[in-house]
């Protein structure tokens, strides 16, 4: 089945072809990150006009690069939900219309269910499992019960892991996007430097809270600027970076314990952080759990994504009516 998948949930207009939810055919991505970096985050409505301008040549290469054309499509998948209200629509609205002038299926994917898929194009892996789902706006921990079923047993009570690393890498004067600029310039950073304290969070054990890092971080650089003292920013990155993935590595790990889950994977942009990566692998490693982590091109925002989970959501039937719309918040 050749799926013809949209994705415009934030800053990414992209689309791909990708055949019975494993195999990429295509995937195209035209990122916006010049046009936000001045602003220092993502602006929601330029956001917006750049998926409007950008989305027909988008799809257009997604198919060429597939060497089809729409005849060649089975289905079309578009993410709906969550995400930047204006921008999410944008795509859902494109797809309706490829749906409706071409008679097609159209099947609506939830974003962090797509993330999830990418590690479906990266390896074999077949629910049951546990997911470790960190993104800009989102920090669960998740069991992946089927392709389509998923119950969340953690998640942040305020920011997310990404937003964390963002805003403490704008602390530290470092462009947007902030965590992968962040990662780049602690790789030689002494993690040790500074240390923050972990956030205790009341009630489920599986939770996490990343606001008061955030202002720690903040602080710290506030304090040494009015002191005239210098900060070294590699060793306040990889310090900031440790906390955070010791929060994510240490519940993960619990939860797998405890829900007795033998395979583990990670979702989301900030699964593509190197200090994540290499913790996650030496643990699991050393506890005997398996380790799933998509490509590092499939970790951030990407159609192929949307194209394997809507594989999996057709398959159960959750197919579109006519109605479709987008929402800004929902539920995995
Ligand atoms: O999944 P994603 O591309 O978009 C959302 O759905 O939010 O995730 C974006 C987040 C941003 O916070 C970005 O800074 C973070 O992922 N990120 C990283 C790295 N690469 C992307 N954070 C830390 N280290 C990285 N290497
Ligand atoms: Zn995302």
């Amino acid at each position: 089945m050749n799926i013809l998948a949209i994705e415009s949930s934030c800053d990414e207009t992209a689309a791909a072809v990708v055949r019975d939810g494993r195999e990429v055919l295509s995937n195209v991505i035209a990122s916006q990150v010049k046009e936000h970096i001045i602003y220092g985050g993502v602006v929601p409505e330029i956001a917006s006009r750049m998926h409007a301008q950008a989305i027909s040549g988008v799809t257009a290469k997604a198919l060429e690069d597939a060497g089809m054309t729409l005849d060649d499509i089975d289905c079309i998948g578009v993410t709906y939900a969550p995400g930047l209200i204006g921008a999410l629509l944008v795509g859902v609205n494109f797809a309706k219309g490829l749906a409706y002038a071409s008679g097609k299926p159209l099947v609506p994917v939830h974003h962090l269910r797509s993330h999830v898929a990418a590690n479906y194009i990266s390896s074999s892996l077949e629910p049951p499992f546990l997911c470790l789902i960190v993104s800009g706006g989102h920090t669960h921990i998740a069991a992946v019960e089927d392709y389509t079923h998923f119950r969340v047993i953690g998640r942040t009570r305020d920011d997310a892991a990404g937003e964390c690393m963002d805003k403490s890498a704008r602390s530290m004067g470092l462009d947007y996007p902030g965590g992968v600029n962040l990662d780049r310039v602690s790789k030689d950073g002494n993690s040790d430097a500074y240390v923050f304290p972990r956030p205790r969070v009341d009630g489920s054990r599986y939770d996490f809270s990343f606001s008061g890092l955030k202002t720690a971080v903040l602080n710290t650089v506030n304090n040494a600027k009015q002191k005239g003292e210098e900060i070294v920013i590699p060793d306040l990155g990889a310090s900031c970076i440790k906390t955070v993935v010791n929060c994510l590595t240490d519940n993960t790990i619990s939860a797998a314990e405890e829900f007795g889950f033998k395979k583990i994977a990670l979702a989301g942009g900030v699964s593509a952080n190197s200090v994540l990566r290499r913790e996650m692998a030496a643990i699991c490693a050393e506890k005997g759990f398996e380790l799933y982590m998509p490509d590092l091109s499939f970790c951030g925002d990407n159609a192929a994504m949307v194209g394997a989970q809507a594989y999996y959501e057709y398959l159960a039937g959750n197919t579109a009516t006519p109605e479709l719309n987008a929402y800004a918040t929902k539920e995995i």
